[in-house]
């Protein structure tokens, strides 16, 4: 809040962010938790995150993807091109989450990510999670996701722990290219008006 303020008196734009693509070895690192949610680097962190979801039309992102290795993710579900059937959700800055409790029940669900590009893969997550995390605000939340927003929270987490999704599909043979994922959205939609 202190830093939005600061950026309207002296007018000042977040600076744009590049996303740390696989290989970076800042993915691979476990990202440290946050002392201090009001500081004003944090503050600005976030709203820069904010910012380049929407211009990635991400519906997650984590601090080492733009090559900071703390504890932040950001949850945006909403539906466009790269997730068409994504729930519509207020996008929202979890700093040090955890996650607390899970269900048994695992589900199989296309993924992809902004720092491995052109790639999805079917990944194996829990379908119901229960996650603490502060807010951007200070305050401590406790939550339950379920399904594709339980999705993005394992997957921006994983990011955290400096895993990706790769490490987390069963078999190599469920990882495809951006068009053929394309193509089997078409198929999978077509397949559905049919029945
Ligand atoms: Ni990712």
């Amino acid at each position: 809040m202190f830093a939005r303020s600061l950026n309207k008196i002296f007018n000042q734009k977040p600076q744009k962010l590049t996303v740390c693509q696989l290989g970076n070895p800042v993915l691979r690192e476990i990202a440290e938790p946050i002392a201090d949610v009001r500081d004003r680097d944090i503050q600005q962190l976030i709203d820069q995150m904010l910012i380049a979801l929407k211009e990635n039309k991400g519906v997650g992102l984590a601090a080492p993807q733009i090559g900071r290795s703390l504890q932040l993710v950001i949850i945006a579900s909403h539906a466009n091109e790269r997730y068409p059937h994504a729930p519509q959700m207020e996008p929202t800055a979890m700093i040090n989450p955890k996650l607390i409790s899970h269900s048994v029940e695992t589900e199989k669900g296309w993924e992809g990510c902004l720092s491995v590009p052109m790639i999805r893969g079917l990944v194996p997550r829990y379908c119901e999670i229960e996650v603490a995390y502060t807010d951007r605000l200070g305050d401590r939340q406790q939550i339950k996701l379920t399904d594709f927003v339980a999705r993005i929270f394992q997957h921006e987490y994983d990011h955290l722990e400096g895993k990706v999704f790769l490490d987390r599909v069963e078999t190599n043979l469920d990882l495809v290219s951006e068009l053929e994922y394309q193509n089997i959205l078409q198929t999978a939609d077509q397949k559905a008006v049919l029945l």
